[in-house]
């Protein structure tokens, strides 16, 4: 008997996530028969579909086309479209990944039709509820009937609220999967050659968080200590759609020295791979990107006061320095005075994650 599952991405970060399991998925297309949902959260190409095509991710069977909105516009359309499909045809269970809203969205859907869940990255904390992601983190770990974990952390957090054990599996990192299958194919692309860099002389930034970008005197004082860096080894920025607009709403993109803080579009999967694993060190408040320079072991300073990942402090090449200026200067100087930390490489972040997971579907559905 096959067993009916959804699958359901939104945003860019879902989908190197997904990736190694659609593929594993399809290896044993005898026992799942697997509808792919696209809910429309991300919609540009350069954040959606070039991730679709780089990943070798199948063309969704369905897409929700929400787009942009409010926080609860956003969620609720998830959710009055997938509610609509899931009554049409149920699936016996829906797999959603990390913690964005389309994750949450499809939580409340699937637990109120009683379909089971199953949430891959499950467990992580930030302890800052003033994160939208967190919010979406714990709603959908409660309402989870399998909780993939990717490191330690994860566990210890669940069973702090009480979380069933028998509903846990470490199974490692999944995003790890689809770094390691991409970056022999990451070599070959030409992103240095066209940006005109040499390995290891620049600094590769990404910023987008809305308690970093949205409000205007952080998002300035950050500029300001990113060029001083930038002054000593240029920062090159590609820059998320949300970014660009308050970097134009606020005014500050005519301030900017150029040479300093070179601001590009967003890139797509295997050439931000590559500006990544060749850069001296990364300045980010991603979440996923502490994680892929843990296991690259490049040097990344996390613009965040926390993280939900704490494995990449506590054993990886991360620090998490937050938003003071004299921090952020301090720890780039004492990477460019070579003083860093590699860290050594998670356990389970070794690139068969997806297995894991499929073995303990094929295991309890
Ligand atoms: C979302 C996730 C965040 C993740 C990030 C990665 C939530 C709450 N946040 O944040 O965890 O780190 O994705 O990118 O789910 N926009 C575009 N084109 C698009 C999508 C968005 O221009 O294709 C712009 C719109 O102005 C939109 C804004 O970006 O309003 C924010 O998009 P949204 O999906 O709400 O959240 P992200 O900031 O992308």
């Amino acid at each position: 008997m096959s067993h009916k599952l959804m699958v359901i991405v939104g945003a860019r970060p879902n989908f190197m996530k997904a990736a190694p399991l659609m593929r594993q998925l399809h290896k044993h297309k005898d026992q799942f028969e697997v509808t792919f949902i696209h809910t429309g959260q991300h919609y540009d190409h350069k954040l959606s579909q070039l991730f679709f095509d780089q990943l070798g991710l199948p063309k969704p069977d369905i897409n929700l086309g929400v787009g942009s909105g409010s926080h609860a516009e956003q969620t609720s359309k998830i959710m009055i479209e997938l509610e609509k499909l899931m009554l049409t045809s149920p699936p016996d269970l829906a797999i959603v990944f990390g913690d964005v809203n389309s994750t949450m969205a499809t939580a409340l859907v699937t637990s109120k039709l009683h379909i089971k869940l199953a949430h891959v990255e499950a467990g992580l904390r930030s302890y800052d509820k003033k994160m939208p992601e967190e919010i979406n983190r714990i709603v959908t770990d409660r309402l989870s009937d399998l909780l993939f974990i990717s490191e330690p952390s994860g566990t210890k957090n669940l069973l702090d609220e009480g979380v069933d054990k028998n509903k846990m599996f470490f199974v490692g990192n999944i995003m790890i999967d689809s770094l390691i299958a991409n970056l022999e194919a990451s070599k070959n692309s030409d992103i240095l050659e066209k940006l005109n860099l040499k390995p290891q002389s620049y600094v590769a930034m990404t910023l987008h968080r809305p308690a970093n970008v949205d409000n205007k005197e952080i998002f300035s004082n950050l500029l300001k200590v990113i060029e001083e860096i930038g002054a000593k080894i240029p920062v090159v920025f590609p820059c998320h759609p949300r970014t660009t607009k308050e970097l134009s709403r606020f005014g500050l993109i005519e301030n900017i020295n150029k040479n300093a803080l070179r601001i590009i579009e967003p890139l797509g999967y295997l050439d931000f791979l590559k500006l990544q694993s060749s850069c001296k060190f990364v300045l980010t408040d991603s979440g996923g990107i502490q994680e892929e320079t843990t296991y690259l072991q490049i040097p990344c300073i996390t613009l965040r006061n926390n993280t939900e990942r704490p494995v990449t402090a506590d054993e990886g090449s991360n620090v998490i320095v937050g938003v003071d200026s004299d921090k952020i200067r301090a720890a780039a100087m004492q990477i460019l005075d070579n003083k860093f930390k590699a860290g050594r490489i998670p356990d389970l972040w070794d690139g068969h994650t997806a297995e894991r997971i499929v073995d303990v579907l094929l295991d309890k559905l």
